[in-house]
């Protein structure tokens, strides 16, 4: 088994570059579906979740090539609108290709995304935002059938602003004749690389990054040549690392307004951070603060993905930080595996309350799922001792080199195959 091994305590210090936002570079695969035509993606990182988006292109006709930080796509030649099982079960977002096919082929199936690590994950926004396209949507034994003589522009309101219905809703409008307007979208960083990129590809979307967007559809598409923004998520932990092993390091390669929710609360905690538009430096000294309650919440709110590994670095802080988690029900469970280092963390529903301990230890710890198995490491690096990590799978769909960021930063972290 692959683990990492992790000895803690020492401070960090270095520079480190941000590789591309997974969360940005997944629909962006699914939308050169609708470029009919050549699309290059530059910046795209080497991730697990991207490997499978790459197997679900391939598998319905184009021709894909990943190398080194380029996905050369080609959507030119005639493709199928089926998503198989084990397709679909290798990456829960996988649903994001639905609007996709039904924009380019008019017809698709996939199989029901089903729960994940993080509870249950509906997809019924996605899929009343298809139906108000026009699309018929079968649901039968698990697989969702969707078929539409022709999409047709209209008004779509969602209940709630969720980053994948937005993404398949403007998918999907584009290839919808007239206009659509979607109310309560989602104002994530990442739908603003994907209007970015459909725009480079020829369609006509605006308003994303507000909560209203707007997409003229029915417009002839053509390949084009993007490259995909820094991953905030990633950058967010190597902050969290620096704060929680103290020491001075600079994260490039992101947007710093992306992390604005969380370098206030490192700041709070009583780290130095100064930003510039595409890094951010981070001095950590001495013993953190407990902070104000963190709520996630989606964009500008704090980010979900990245209370885990705030929390970890919050576990020796001085005094007590109230976590509220609104977004995913079961977004806890990195919580017993921090306790195995002596973190003392009360958990209720939504609500953690993490007191402060002076110190952690090292121990056998396993990833529960991708930012709360990041969130270990930044937890091991701030502890006395050595801490071993399994489970790496989880953390591989979202950091392409957590080990070789790290310890670029100066960390002791090995892998090992036992
Ligand atoms: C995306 C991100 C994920 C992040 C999340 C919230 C990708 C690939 N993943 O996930 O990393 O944690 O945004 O920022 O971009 N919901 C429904 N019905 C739906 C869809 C969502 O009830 O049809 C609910 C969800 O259960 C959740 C909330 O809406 O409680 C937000 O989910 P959503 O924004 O859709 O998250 P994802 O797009 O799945």
């Amino acid at each position: 088994m692959t683990k990492y091994l992790v000895a803690g305590g020492r401070r960090l210090s270095g520079t480190v570059q941000v590789h591309g936002a997974k969360n940005s570079v997944l629909p962006i695969l699914a939308a050169t579906l609708l470029s009919g035509g050549e699309c290059v993606i530059e910046n795209c990182p080497r991730l697990s979740d991207v490997a499978a988006s790459i197997r679900i292109l391939e598998h319905l006709g184009c021709q894909v090539v990943h190398r080194g930080g380029t996905v050369w796509v080609d959507a030119s030649h005639p493709l199928r609108g089926d998503v198989p099982d084990e397709l679909m079960r290798e990456m829960r977002s996988s649903v994001i290709f639905l609007g996709a096919i039904l924009a380019r082929l008019g017809e698709g199936t996939i199989s029901y995304p089903g729960g994940c690590e993080l509870g249950p994950r509906p997809i019924d926004l996605h899929l009343k935002a298809l139906r108000r396209l026009g699309a018929e949507v079968e649901e039968r034994f698990g697989t969702l059938h969707c078929r539409t003589p022709v999409l047709t522009g209209c008004e779509i309101d969602l209940s709630i602003p969720s980053v994948g219905a937005t993404e398949n809703a403007i998918l999907a409008a584009c290839g919808a004749r007239g206009t659509t307007t979607i109310v309560n979208a989602a104002r994530e960083p990442e739908i603003v690389d994907l209007q970015r990129f459909l725009v480079t590809l020829g369609a006509r979307v605006r308003g994303a990054g507000s909560s209203v967007i707007t997409v003229e559809g029915g417009r002839p598409l053509h390949g084009g040549c993007f490259r995909v923004m820094g991953d905030r998520i990633v950058a967010a932990t190597y902050l969290s690392a620096v704060a929680a092993a103290g020491g001075e390091a600079e994260i490039s390669g992101v947007d710093y307004r992306h992390l604005a929710t969380v370098t206030a609360a490192l700041q709070e905690a009583g780290c130095r951070v100064s930003s510039e538009p595409d890094r951010i430096a981070i001095r950590a000294q001495g013993r953190l603060r407990g902070l104000r309650p963190i709520r996630t919440a989606p964009y500008p709110g704090f980010p979900t993905d990245a209370q885990a590994v705030l929390m970890a670095a919050m576990c020796t802080a001085e005094g007590a930080t109230v976590f509220v988690e609104n977004i995913f029900e079961n977004r806890y469970r990195h919580v017993d595996e921090l306790a195995r280092m002596g973190a003392d963390i009360r958990v209720e529903g939504r609500v953690a309350v993490v007191y402060g301990v002076p110190r952690l230890h090292g121990a056998p710890l396993h990833c529960t799922d991708l930012r709360g198995g990041a969130a270990l490491a930044v937890a091991a690096l701030g502890a006395e001792g050595e801490s071993t990590i399994s489970g790496l799978e989880h953390i591989r769909r979202g950091y392409e080199d957590l080990k070789g960021d790290l310890a670029a930063l100066g960390a002791d972290i090995r892998q090992t195959d036992t």
